[in-house]
């Protein structure tokens, strides 16, 4: 049987430099999820994935190079944070950026965050971030995108009640996109009151990557906040 296909665009890209390679065979053994604990099963304790207990867990789905990630570990030590990313490049930026930091209340996967999602327990996560997912532009690749019911489902099955779902684009199609699909699941509550609560960044917001460049159009990021019921 063909394997199934779980990441969708690049995995690599230029060849790294030998302080992302040293990052990369340093830190990639410590922080990394245990294969054994990746069975999607829906039984992984989130406590056992850290050597001391968290006071809240929050889980980054494609970090990039994990700018918003490292600096939500620096704000927040007392946090568990997980984090997933499949791009090389992307993983190794972030492991260098934390190499000389504290960085025992991050566990990472260099692979689909579906993996982690589908392995955690019910109803441990305070929180998850999807920033800027991929827009899969095409009609016939929309399939791909991360935000989809069944993904939703597991989202809503591992988020504690009042947990929060929080997703960013720039691309109004996607935003469009994940506005309806979040707002059709049954687990989830839009936070949003008035246009200004979606179209300006929440107090305390760290801009991602993506973000800081500006890319397309800072003008139309849109900041969708999502709770669980
Ligand atoms: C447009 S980038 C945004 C990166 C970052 N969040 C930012 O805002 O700067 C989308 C990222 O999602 C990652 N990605 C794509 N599919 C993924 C998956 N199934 N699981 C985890 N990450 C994924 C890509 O590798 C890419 O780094």
């Amino acid at each position: 049987m063909k394997p199934q296909k779980r990441v969708y665009g690049r995995r690599a890209g230029r060849p790294l430099n030998t302080s992302r390679v040293s990052a990369l065979d340093t830190l990639l053994p410590q922080l990394a999820i245990p294969a054994e604990l990746l069975n999607e099963k829906a039984e992984t304790r989130i406590e056992s994935l850290f050597n001391t207990p968290a006071a809240s867990y929050w889980f980054e789905i494609g970090f990039g190079n994990g700018e918003h990630l490292a600096a939500l570990m620096a704000r927040n030590p007392d946090t568990g944070y997980l984090g997933a990313e499949p791009f090389i490049n992307g993983m190794s930026a972030f492991l260098k950026s934390i190499h000389d930091v504290p960085h025992d209340h991050v566990r990472i996967l260099m692979d689909d965050a579906m993996m982690i999602a589908n392995s955690l327990e019910d109803r441990c996560l305070d929180g998850i971030y999807v920033l800027n997912p991929d827009p899969w532009h095409k009609k016939r690749h929309h399939k791909r995108r991360i935000i989809n019911q069944k993904n939703l489902d597991q989202f809503a099955r591992i988020l504690k009640p009042g947990g929060q779902l929080i997703m960013s684009t720039d691309v109004p199609d996607l935003a469009e996109w994940m506005v309806t699909e979040a707002v059709q699941h049954p687990a989830f509550d839009w936070t949003a009151q008035k246009a200004d609560d979606w179209r300006t960044p929440p107090p305390g917001w760290i801009k991602t990557r993506y973000e800081e460049k500006g890319a397309r159009g800072a003008d139309k990021m849109v900041y969708l906040i999502f709770e669980k019921a």
